[in-house]
Formats: structure tokens, sequence, C-alpha cells
């Protein structure tokens, strides 16, 4: 029997997309076209929104102020993940669930988001410690969902930072175990890494195939969906 998951479609959408200096309203007409599209297609999302330079912003402001703990760096970035996944159910209305979830281990039934014919589920951050990349690595458990994508401003994965050595190559396929051995084993907040390290290691051990795809061409994103070679990096 086909499984009624099946078509469900985790994406950890980067804050950096939704605000990456102020916000994109450009990125979230095309991100929404899109994402409406692929509803007609029968996909269905739970979509969990990064906090982007509003995090950033804070988190340095604090630091700046007083004696700021990693603690609660995690927590005034967590609150703009929050401001960021409201914004993204309000232009959303169409479809989204009305309630965020903000703990993707709530012992509720994640699947009531979907229960009146909602095609989208928005989620925020949960606790301090990791990334919202975590947070979308545990509903694609819950889900039983076999492809998280991972829609950020980063287009490709390097073997090296393209930004400083002009030999990095691109890496178009990368196991968990190599991946792991790039990104380490350590969180901190505010932390820029493709995929960070506390979901790797859960993306891993639950052999989750993810896609790193750029919010600058949404066609890659199309692509991926029906099956398609598309221009991103996949860890599997
Ligand atoms: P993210 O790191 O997930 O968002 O959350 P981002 O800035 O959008 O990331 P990218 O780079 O564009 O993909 C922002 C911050 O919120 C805190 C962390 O400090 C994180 O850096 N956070 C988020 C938590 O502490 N726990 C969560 O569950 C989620």
């Amino acid at each position: 029997m086909k499984n009624q998951n099946d078509k469900i479609v985790v994406v950890s959408l980067g804050g950096s997309l939704i605000v990456p200096e102020k916000i994109d309203t450009e990125f979230i007409k095309n991100f929404k076209k899109v994402i409406e599209e692929q509803i007609a297609n029968n996909f269905r999302f739970v979509i969990v929104t990064g906090g982007g330079k509003t995090a950033r912003n804070y988190i340095e402001a604090a630091t700046k102020v007083g004696e700021i703990d990693n603690e609660e760096k995690d927590w005034l970035g967590i609150h703009a993940t929050r401001m960021n996944a409201h914004f993204i159910k309000a232009v959303f209305k169409c479809c989204a669930h009305p309630r965020i979830n903000k703990n993707p281990r709530t012992k509720e039934d994640l699947s009531k988001h979907f229960a009146n014919g909602e095609k989208i589920m928005v989620v925020a951050g949960w606790r301090p410690g990791w990334s919202t990349d975590y947070v979308a690595t545990i509903l694609a458990e819950r889900f039983g969902a076999k492809k998280l994508i991972n829609l950020s401003n980063i287009t490709y994965l390097y073997n090296k930072d393209p930004n400083k050595f002009s030999d990095a190559q691109k890496i178009e396929k990368i196991s968990w175990k190599d991946f792991r051995k790039i990104v380490g084993d350590k969180w901190d907040p505010g932390m820029s890494a493709p995929f960070d390290p506390i979901a790797s290691k859960l993306a891993q051990k639950n052999n989750l195939e993810v896609a790193i795809i750029g919010g600058g061409n949404l066609n890659n994103f199309k692509k991926y969906l029906a099956g398609e070679k598309f221009e991103g990096s996949v860890i599997k």
C-alpha cells in the first residue's frame, strides 16, 4: 500500500533567504508560486523557517551590550525563527495549518496539521543547542520522509570554502560519513554550516537524503521534486 506520507516534503527554509539583510519579498513571492504549483502536483510541505539576519543581528547586538551565554544567544535565534514562521504562515494563509509547531517532539499527532485538507505545516525553532536543520530532520523522521530539502543561499557543497580558496571544488554527492568529517560535531549559536552537525548526526542514523539547493534558482527545487537532474548537492 502506498504510504500516505509519500508526498510530504520537509523543507528547511534558510533564514538567509527570508531575511538576507532585510526581508526578501521577491524571494518569498517566487517561493510561494513554486510551492503552490507543487501543491497542485499533490505535494504537501513541512516548512521549517530559519532565523536569518534577524537572528544574527540580535545575537550580535546582545553580545556587544551584555555578557550573553550560548543558551541565551540561541533563544534570541529561536525567537527570530518564530517571527519568520509566523510571516510564512501569514503569506500561505490559503493552505497552511493556522498553528505553528514549536516542538517537533511534541506528543501530539502531527498529522493533525494536515487533517483539514491543509497543504502546509509551518514550523519554528525549538530549543537551544542546534539549528532549524535539526528540527526539520526530526520531522522527517516523524513523517517517515526519506528526503529533506535544505533551501538556503548555498548552491553547492564545496570541499573547502570557495570564498577563500580559488581551487575549491564542487561536491555533487557525498556520504554522511564524509560530510560529518567536514562539518564536525559541535554546535555554535548562529553557526552557518551547510547542514548543522547535530542534524547531520540524526540524518545519518536515519539514512535520510538531504538535498542542498540554492534559493536563487527555484527551478532546481522543482527539478529535484520531479526526480530530475538539478544543480545542487546531495548528502546521503
Ligand atoms: P537557524 O540557524 O536555523 O536559521 O536558526 P538560519 O539563520 O536561517 O540559518 P541558515 O544559515 O540560513 O540556514 C537561527 C538561530 O536560532 C537558534 C540558533 O542559535 C540558530 O543559529 N536556534 C534555532 C536554536 O537554538 N534552536 C532551534 O531549534 C532553532
